[in-house]
């Protein structure tokens, strides 16, 4: 099985669209309305100039070279050295480790060259897989919906 992050690009933008657009998955934060193609685009544009000039860095995750999610970083906050945690498989890639190898790599990724520490990401306590994903990725649970991961 081969895993990888990349960041997003032009030729991801119906991908994003589909899944940012698709409302069974406004309720898992990354996206809470309608997407425009503008608005897709500006992402992508966003996504660019890095996390360092923005707030916020999208990656596709890729099963075997098949688009299979998104990963994101938003809420980026220099000073603290933090950002937040968003991700999605898409239903006919779960339950093969996938989720689990993204968040691996973006924690590495966040460490190694970004330089953020602490990452949290906000879960619903219905949301069983992923609840075991962030604890099993060492995020603890500090309140209510928050789980906050801290590098060492
Ligand atoms: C959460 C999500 C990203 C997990 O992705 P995945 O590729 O299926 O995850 P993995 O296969 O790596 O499994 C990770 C853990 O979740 C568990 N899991 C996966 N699917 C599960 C399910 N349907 N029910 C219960 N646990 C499940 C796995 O068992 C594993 O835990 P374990 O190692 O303790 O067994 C995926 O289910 C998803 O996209 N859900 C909708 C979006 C979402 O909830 N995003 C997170 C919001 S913060």
């Amino acid at each position: 099985m081969s895993v990888k992050i990349r960041e997003i690009d032009h030729e991801d933008l119906n991908f994003m669209l589909k899944i940012e657009n698709d409302k069974s998955n406004w309720k898992y934060g990354i996206n809470k309305s309608e997407l425009s193609f503008e608005d897709a685009l500006n992402y992508v544009k966003q996504s660019k100039l890095m996390i360092l000039n923005n707030d916020n860095q999208r990656f596709v995750i890729e099963y075997n070279n098949i688009k299979a999610g998104l990963i994101d970083l938003y809420d980026y906050q220099f000073q603290n050295s933090f950002a937040k945690v968003g991700i999605i498989v898409l239903k006919k890639f779960r339950g093969k480790g996938v989720g689990d190898k993204s968040l691996k790599l973006l924690l590495e990724f966040c460490k190694n060259y970004l330089n953020i520490n602490y990452l949290e990401s906000e879960i619903e306590k219905s949301n069983q897989s992923s609840i075991n994903l962030f604890v099993n990725n060492n995020f603890k649970n500090i309140s209510g919906n928050k789980y906050v991961h801290q590098a060492i």
